[in-house]
C-alpha cells in the first residue's frame, strides 16, 4: 500500500531539477562502462528508462508498483515484475533513487542474490547519506494541484526513516483521503558490500539539494 501511495503522489513532491542530475550521472557512468543493455529496477514512473532509452541504451523496466508502471509504459519496455523473478540476462542493473534504501538487511541480502543472479557484469544504484536521512528529509512537506492534496511527515529513529503519506483526492464534491506509511533503512557502504558476492570497484558522492554534504553515493559493484 505504501508503494502504490507513493506512486499516486510523486509527481507532486519530486524536484525534478534534481532527479535529472542523479539520472544524469548514472547515464555518465554506463557509458563510461561501455554498458549497451541494462535492467532498471524499481524504474518508477519511467523517466530514466527513457533517457536511457534516449541515450542509446536498451532498457527493461520492472518495478512492484502496479500505479508507476502504468505511468512508465508509454515510456519504456517495463512491467510490474521482482527481480526475483526475471529470467532473462542483462549486462548491468540500476536501482535509482532510495530503491535499496527501501528494503531492510534481510530482504536486501535476498535482492542482492537475485540481482547477481541476472547481471553479467554490473550492478550500479544509489545510497542515501545518513546526513540525508537525519538532517535532509525529516519534517513535513505539502503539496496541492487541482485535485490533490498530498502530506509528507517524515522521522529519523534509529537508522529507519518512516514517512507518514496523507492524501486528499476530489472526489466529486469531496475529498478522499488516503494514508499510508515508506519506510527507508540507513545502510552503510561498508555493511552493503558485505551483502554481495560482487565487488565495490567505485562511489561516487553526489549532493543534489545545495546542502554542501554528501547527500548520496552511487555505487559501482562489478561481477
Ligand atoms: C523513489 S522511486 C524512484 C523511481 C525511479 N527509479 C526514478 O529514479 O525516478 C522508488 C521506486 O522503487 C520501487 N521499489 C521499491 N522497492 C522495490 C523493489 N524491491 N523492487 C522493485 N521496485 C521497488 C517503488 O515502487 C518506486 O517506484
Amino acid at each position: 500500500m505504501g508503494l502504490e501511495l507513493y506512486g499516486k503522489i510523486e509527481d507532486l513532491f519530486l524536484d525534478k531539477e534534481a532527479a535529472h542530475i542523479l539520472w544524469s550521472k548514472f547515464i555518465s557512468v554506463l557509458i563510461s562502462l561501455d554498458v549497451k543493455n541494462i535492467l532498471d529496477i524499481g524504474c518508477g514512473s519511467g523517466d530514466f528508462c527513457e533517457l536511457a532509452l534516449n541515450s542509446g541504451l536498451k532498457v527493461k523496466g520492472i518495478d512492484l508498483s502496479h500505479t508507476q508502471i502504468e505511468r512508465a509504459k508509454i515510456k519504456c519496455d517495463c512491467e510490474v515484475k521482482d527481480v526475483c523473478d526475471m529470467e532473462d540476462k542483462f549486462e548491468a542493473a540500476v536501482a535509482i533513487f532510495d530503491v535499496i534504501n527501501y528494503m531492510n538487511d534481510k530482504e536486501l541480502k535476498k535482492f542482492f542474490s537475485c540481482v547477481e543472479n541476472v547481471v553479467e557484469k554490473y550492478f550500479i544504484f544509489d545510497i542515501n547519506s545518513y546526513f540525508a536521512m537525519n538532517d535532509l528529509a525529516i519534517g513535513t512537506l505539502k503539496a496541492e494541484d487541482e485535485n490533490r492534496f498530498g502530506v509528507l511527515y517524515s522521522d529519523f529513529e534509529d537508522d529507519v526513516l518512516t514517512t507518514e503519506i496523507t492524501l486528499f483526492e476530489k472526489d466529486g464534491g469531496c475529498y478522499k483521503k488516503s494514508q499510508a506509511n515508506i519506510i527507508q533503512y540507513y545502510h552503510s557502504i561498508e555493511k552493503i558490500s558485505k551483502f554481495m558476492k560482487m565487488k565495490l570497484i567505485n562511489k561516487i558522492p553526489v549532493s543534489l539539494y545545495g546542502s554542501g554534504e554528501i547527500e548520496k553515493w552511487i555505487l559501482v559493484f562489478e561481477k
